[in-house]
């Protein structure tokens, strides 16, 4: 992550509708987002067409679209400034991802790691689809439609973003100069929050709910959850000499507390897991209790959440058809 924040700039970020948000998209994705849309231009997406990539229940889609938007908006996206926008309401995200589907280049699809493990947790009855090997030449649309330069995410989608990039560039040398070249923002300490129950998994919605931190967890069961979470053999609190599972936790309460590593190292020189673990949770209940309040709020009123995706979607579309008009333009599709 480079050192001091761009301005100017056009941000582009999406997250899938397609279970409990957790601190791993908060602190992964979604905090940078809060601090960069300030003096940027910025579009936040909400991807639902990737989300229909892997079995899924069509009837509970639309809430779970409406959560994210909810997410978005009480963890402090600017409804004012910033762009909230849902994928499948524009249309040019699939038109220009068949488009640039003729050009990605499959040997490089074939190595991205995303596709290797989601394909594994497929059961074979439902076999793994074509759309989730395409998923993404989809995102390289989502980022190359709004002339992006920055994509804060985590480090997991890193491949992602140098593949848009590659693509972007296989085009602009074909066809001629139409894409922006995007760059990847990842923090650097939470760039991947780890499983509370195995540090050697990154945290995720798809995972036993015991391994995660929801967004919407209670104070009951975020205390449950970080009691159970896994420790090292050895009870030493440094952020360079602590075990995986402890440093994962070191990771979360600086970006909880907003204290400095020296400051969390004395105070917990002398104390044990136990009370590390009740400070843990402590910070993460206080550091969610707004966002929570506000998503309550926000998430009883559908009517203005749907209003909101609405407008959104006036805001990002001119942009989303004039880039798709050029690109059809020189490729010669009349
Ligand atoms: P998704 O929905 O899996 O995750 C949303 C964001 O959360 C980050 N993230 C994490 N960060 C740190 N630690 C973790 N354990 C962790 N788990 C998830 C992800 O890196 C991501 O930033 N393909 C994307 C969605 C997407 C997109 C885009 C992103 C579609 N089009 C265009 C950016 C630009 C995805 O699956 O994210």
């Amino acid at each position: 992550m480079s050192q001091s924040l761009p301005s100017n700039k056009t941000i582009f970020s999406g997250i899938q509708p397609s279970g409990a948000l957790h601190i791993g998209n908060y602190l992964g994705a979604i905090k940078q987002w809060i601090e960069l849309q300030q003096d940027n231009n910025a579009y936040f997406c909400i991807v639902d067409q990737h989300a229909i990539t892997v079995p899924y229940d069509p009837s509970t889609l639309p809430d779970r679209v409406l959560d994210v938007a909810a997410t978005y908006i009480a963890a402090g996206v600017d409804i004012q400034k910033s762009v909230i926008f849902v994928q499948s309401h524009i249309s040019a995200h699939t038109e220009l991802a068949w488009l640039l589907s003729t050009i990605a280049p499959y040997g490089a699809m074939s190595r991205m790691t995303q596709f290797k493990s989601k394909s594994k947790t497929i059961d074979a009855k439902d076999s793994v689809s074509l759309a989730l090997f395409s998923y993404p030449v989809l995102m390289t649309a989502d980022i190359l439609l709004y002339n992006t330069n920055i994509v804060p995410v985590g480090e997991d989608q890193k491949q992602h973003i140098e593949l848009a990039r590659d693509i972007a560039q296989r085009f602009n040398t074909t066809y001629g100069d139409v894409f922006t070249l995007p760059e990847s923002y990842i923090p650097e300490q939470t760039a991947r929050i780890m499983s509370l129950t195995d540090p050697k998994k990154k945290m995720s919605k798809s995972d036993a709910e015991k391994s995660y931190i929801a967004l919407n967890d209670s104070p009951e069961i975020i205390r449950q959850k970080i009691s159970s979470a896994v420790t090292d053999t050895e009870a030493i609190f440094s952020f360079k000499k602590s075990g995986p599972a402890v440093k994962n936790l070191l990771n979360i309460y600086k970006a909880f507390s907003k204290k400095e590593e020296q400051v969390i190292e004395q105070e917990l020189a002398e104390k044990s897991y136990k009370e590390f673990k009740d400070s843990l949770a402590a910070s993460i209940i206080s550091g969610l209790h707004n966002f929570q309040q506000k998503f309550d709020e926000i998430r009883k009123d559908d009517v203005e959440l749907r209003f909101t995706l609405g407008r959104g979607m006036h805001r990002a579309q001119g942009v989303a058809n004039s880039t798709l008009h050029r690109v059809k333009e020189v490729m010669g599709l009349m």
